[in-house]
């Protein structure tokens, strides 16, 4: 059974069935805390090569490393720095992924041959049971086909992978709803290489020194999530401009309210009370669900630019720029 055959896609909460398809070598798709993942055996090669397959994802685009904890990662890597230990501390379980240089014990097919390699310890209950039970790690990006929006419940993988992986193990509704936040070190300092769930001020609190960004869409990304054009809907989407007015046709995605002459039928609000962490949680929820009406285009409106407002602000710039050349 593979990525080639057609096979049924269940939805349960059954753990040993997770456990028995993962051990089998098989994809399957796991709850985290950020987004459902495309899970399976790191250490199994033909599997990982399954997750590219599925995924429609370039082999070259390395994977994280999904850990129950710390202890279980040491063989694996070769180092923990310090400061990194420090935001481990503060942050793990939880959105937050390191990279740091691997053993010779991670398969090259998960680095794309790079020297470091992701790592990860979600906080989802499910996912964690299920991590404690397994004596290999989990490779996991996010469950979307390659390029588009990260799904954030069993339903929306669903959409996007029916018929080519046996399970989705149907943890709920992610918490977070944006990915994890990717960090390592450069010259004795923390760099943030993707903005995520957990925002710069939090780690520079906690390290007491602003660490730099290298969040920018490069053309040899460090972390090929960086490529310019991902998180899409099918729908063009547009960043909602100052003073627009209502169009027949048009979808429109509000932060907290919706103006007295927008059409209500047409309008969304992420989060009444203007919660970023409510409206983190439902932004990909909210482009699932408008981009499913047939609008002829989608408008949404940018959060600022603070705290997980910047988090936010970089998917929908790589959200909205395949349509706005
Ligand atoms: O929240 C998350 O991180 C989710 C859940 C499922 O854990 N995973 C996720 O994985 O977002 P993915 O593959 O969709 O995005 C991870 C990004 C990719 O852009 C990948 O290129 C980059 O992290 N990445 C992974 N390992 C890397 C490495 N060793 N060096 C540089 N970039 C890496
Ligand atoms: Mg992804």
């Amino acid at each position: 059974m593979g990525y080639l055959c057609h096979v049924e896609t269940i939805i349960s909460t059954d753990l040993e069935f997770a456990k028995k398809y993962l051990s089998e070598g098989q994809v399957i798709a796991v709850p985290t805390e950020t987004v459902y993942g495309l899970a399976a055996d790191a250490l199994n090669a033909k599997a990982v090569q399954n997750i590219y397959a599925i995924k429609q994802r370039p082999s070259n685009n390395p994977l994280i490393l999904h850990f129950a904890n710390f202890k279980a990662v040491q063989p694996y890597v070769k180092n923990i720095p310090e400061d990194l230990e420090l935001l481990a501390i503060k942050f793990s379980p939880g959105p937050l992924t390191f990279l740091l240089e691997k053993s010779n014990l991670v398969p090259k097919e998960i680095t794309g041959g790079l020297s470091r390699v992701g790592i990860r310890i979600p906080s989802h209950p499910l996912l964690m049971k299920l991590l404690e039970s397994l004596d290999f790690p989990l490779a996991a990006p996010s469950a979307n086909l390659y390029g588009f929006v990260s799904p954030t419940t069993s339903m929306q993988v669903k959409a996007q992978l029916d018929g080519k992986i046996p399970m989705i193990l149907e943890g709920g509704a992610c918490e977070y709803g944006l990915e994890s936040t990717i960090i390592g070190m450069e010259s004795e300092k923390v760099v943030i290489y993707r903005l995520g769930s957990i925002d710069l001020d939090e780690i520079s609190i906690c390290l007491g020194y602003i660490p730099e960004v290298q969040n920018h869409a490069s053309h040899l990304p460090l972390a090929p999530g960086m490529v310019k054009y991902h998180y899409s809907t099918h729908t063009p989407l547009y960043f909602l401009k100052k003073m627009e007015q209502p169009q027949p046709k048009q979808g429109y995605i509000f932060l907290s309210k919706i103006p007295n002459d927008f059409p209500k039928e047409h309008s969304m609000v992420l989060s009444e009370s203007g919660d970023l962490k409510e409206i983190a949680r439902n932004l990909y929820s909210g482009l699932y669900q408008m981009d499913l009406r047939g609008f002829d285009a989608i408008h949404i409106e940018a959060p600022e630019g603070v705290g997980l407002g910047l988090t936010i602000l970089d998917r929908l710039n790589r959200a909205t720029a395949k349509f706005s050349q």
